[in-house]
């Protein structure tokens, strides 16, 4: 006998008949025994990847860290929200606009490259199994540091259509930031590549002690930007932005207190590099790049100045390298002060008249971030 087919049309278009269904691989005819499948169980192949996201846990070693992730759910301002109608791009000057533009760029090569350099140590910590308090801060920063990018691309493209690199410059000042901005990226690119090596090569309090570095000089910059700047959008920017970073630095002694008196003395030696480094590279935007890392034209640092001296005449107060240096020497002494407890020693910081431990530094393996 023929039997009747019956036509439904579960997907749109795609017509399936009774006859055509496969049965399905399990007949089912009584609840089975948990017993009986216990006894059949066999055990899952062991996850042997060094770096795997898998298996999850969710346990909490530091609850501070659970606090202050909390506290950052939301951070209490937005950048589409800042007063950017109040920045009439019009009543500056092309040079004072590049020059603008160009301080932006600079901060971008560390505060811009914070979200893919935050999201790289998250997923780090994931894959070696930090607690969740970890994963979770590095989630936060990562949040807060999209942010902090979002300003830095707002301010250089007002200033600059298009910018930072595409658009022609038509001054002398403005091609002179034009080649400053490419030789940044190109170091920017470098401490990329070390990042990327660092971040699996380190373990967490050697990270954790670099990181505090960088937001020991990024709530110093903010701080000092918030106070000098005459113009209110970047005002009320630098003041928020200054906010995130001192609870990226409170995330960042909140588990450095818990870790840091279990230190091994080899880690300790480590950390003591690893600030000799962050010191170098994060002088590129506190006070002047060192050559150790940085490699820059000598006509770098007399362009800086003209653009630096220009930004001033618009209202956009950088410090002065006087100043800065202050400003630096002050952040690194905080530091100095927050380790030296546990028996870390500091590195010689000459640039700043900062005696300590010579040490030899490795451009290959860069961690700070801000
Ligand atoms: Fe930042
Ligand atoms: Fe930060």
């Amino acid at each position: 006998m023929v039997q009747e087919e019956r036509v439904s049309k579960p997907n749109k278009g795609v017509a399936v008949t009774e006859s055509s269904i496969v049965p399905s691989p399990t007949v089912q005819t009584a609840m089975p025994s948990p017993e009986q499948i216990l006894a059949d169980t066999e055990a899952a192949p062991k996850i042997l990847d060094r770096l795997n996201i898998f298996p999850f846990d969710w346990r909490v070693e530091t609850p501070r860290l659970m606090e202050i992730y909390e506290s950052s759910r939301d951070p209490g301002w937005s950048p589409s929200k800042l007063p950017w109608d109040t920045l009439d791009v019009s009543k500056f000057t092309l040079d004072q606009r590049y020059a603008i533009a160009y301080w932006w760029t600079l901060l971008s090569v560390f505060d811009a490259s914070g979200p893919a350099v935050f999201a790289r140590a998250m997923i780090h910590a994931y894959e070696v199994h930090e607690e969740d308090a970890i994963r979770k801060c590095f989630f936060a920063v990562t949040r807060d540091e999209m942010n902090h990018e979002e300003v830095c691309g707002r301010a250089i493209t007002m200033m600059t259509p298009n910018g930072p690199l595409g658009y022609e410059p038509e001054t002398l000042l403005g091609k002179l930031a034009r080649n400053n901005i490419e030789w940044l990226y190109h170091n920017g690119a470098r401490y990329w590549t070390g990042y990327k090596k660092a971040v699996e090569h380190y373990p967490m309090p050697i990270l954790f002690s670099s990181f505090l570095f960088g937001e020991v000089a990024s709530s110093t910059l903010f701080h000092s930007m918030y106070e000098s700047t005459d113009i209110p959008v970047f005002k009320e920017a630098f003041r928020n932005i200054g906010r995130d970073e001192g609870r990226h630095l409170s995330f960042c002694l909140a588990l450095l207190k818990e870790i840091l008196p279990r230190l091994s003395e080899e880690d300790k030696d480590i950390i003591t590099k690893q600030f000799r480094a962050g010191f170098i590279f994060l002088s590129g935007i506190l006070y002047e790049p060192p050559k150790e890392f940085w490699q820059l034209p000598d006509t770098f640092l007399p362009a800086q100045r003209l653009l630096e001296e220009k930004a001033r005449e618009a209202g956009f107060n950088i410090l002065t390298l006087e100043q800065r240096r202050e400003n630096w020497r002050t952040a690194v002494v905080r530091l100095k002060t927050v380790v030296e407890p546990y028996g870390i020693k500091f590195p010689a910081l000459p640039e700043v008249g900062i005696d300590g431990e010579d040490v030899a530094f490795d451009p290959d393996k860069i961690v700070p971030i801000f």
